[in-house]
């Protein structure tokens, strides 16, 4: 049996809520014999900067630095001071966000099955810039070294999983310092994966094309802050962030969570919608290698959407986490 150490950070709102869902799932796994989880649980957040002054303790980093993957739920105003330095500091470079349609959940097409790779450590996000008074500078960082291995990221991907295209998604004809920098290395990735074919789109124009034929597309690889803002669109496009897992993935190790955040609007109401976080913990299993597993998860979920009985209010019904958690496990252990 393989053990995995498995740093859990639930943070704040609806994220211990989704995180204990998430854990249940996995614990049932261990039922079959196959796997077994140590679960650390890690503080990190607005509640925790609340009582102690420090969002992400030195602590949690390093915990998850030396646990098999971690996986993370969500937290509020300090995101910028947790998952950020996260991201960065773990060097997860390959923010990995699928959308996809699911069945009985209410979204604008049904045809979409798409995977966002999105550089996950530069661009605006490398804060570097100042403020005066009455201005303000955010510089754009993009290197090769990044740009290369996210291109490099993404046509691995689409191999692994038979997708047959990548688009490459920037705004050259105005940014075209950092753009310039991103496409060459995308356009050498390129050449040598002959068998994938490899197009480019201006941002506005793809921001549009999603909306109208998302069919036209199967893997997009894009810079950070266009990566960020392509999500949630993709995400609206398959019945919102209820249903949208993501993988941030380094060389050494990766942290997975759901792109929704802490929905304070229902946080410690038991309703919030627990299967991003569960289709999160199955990309986890997916990087851990464990196939099987990680199918079985998502399998469990896409019964529990196509039987349609049991639903969280963003979907239409009025079904707790903790029901929709207990079908979920139901049709896990039938599996
Ligand atoms: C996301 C979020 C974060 C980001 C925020 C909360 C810092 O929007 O994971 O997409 O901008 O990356
Ligand atoms: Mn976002």
């Amino acid at each position: 049996m393989t053990r995995y150490k498995i740093a859990t950070i639930p943070g704040d709102g609806i994220g211990p809520e989704v995180m204990e869902a998430a854990v249940k799932v996995l614990r049932a796994l261990e039922d079959g014999g196959g796997i077994g989880f140590d679960f650390v649980r890690l503080e990190a957040g607005d509640g925790l900067k609340g009582r102690t002054g420090v969002a992400l303790p030195p602590e949690t980093l390093d915990e998850v630095k030396r646990s098999d993957a971690g996986l993370f739920a969500a937290v509020g105003e300090t995101a910028k001071e947790v998952i950020l330095p996260l991201r960065q500091r773990l060097d997860l470079y390959a923010n990995v966000r699928p959308a996809k349609a699911y069945p009985n959940v209410p979204c604008l097409k049904d045809d979409v099955d798409i995977v966002i790779v999105r550089e996950n450590t530069e661009g605006l996000y490398k804060m570097v810039g100042d403020r005066g008074p009455d201005w303000g500078i955010n510089v754009r960082v993009i290197t090769r070294r990044a740009s290369e291995r996210i291109a490099r990221f993404a046509f691995d991907l689409a191999e692994r999983e038979g997708r047959g295209k990548v688009t490459s998604v920037h705004k050259n004809n105005v940014l075209d310092k950092t753009c310039g920098v991103f496409l060459e290395a995308c356009r050498s990735v390129a050449a040598s994966h002959p068998q994938i074919e490899y197009e480019e789109m201006i941002v506005d124009a793809c921001a549009m094309k999603l909306i109208l034929a998302p069919e036209k597309f199967d893997v997009l690889v894009t810079t950070n802050m266009f990566g960020d803002i392509l999500s949630d669109e993709a995400a609206g496009l398959v019945g919102g962030l209820g249903m949208t897992p993501s993988a941030n993935i380094g060389d050494e190790n990766a942290i997975f969570e759901p792109v929704h955040g802490t929905a304070p609007d229902i946080a410690g109401r038991g309703i919030a919608n627990p299967m991003a976080m569960m289709l999160s913990a199955s990309m986890m299993l997916e990087w851990l290698r464990e196939d099987d597993e990680a199918k079985t998860v998502e399998r469990a979920v896409m019964r529990v959407l196509k039987d349609g009985r049991v639903r969280t209010p963003d979907l239409g019904g009025s079904a707790k986490t903790e029901e929709i958690t207990s079908a979920i496990i139901q049709e896990l252990i039938k599996i």
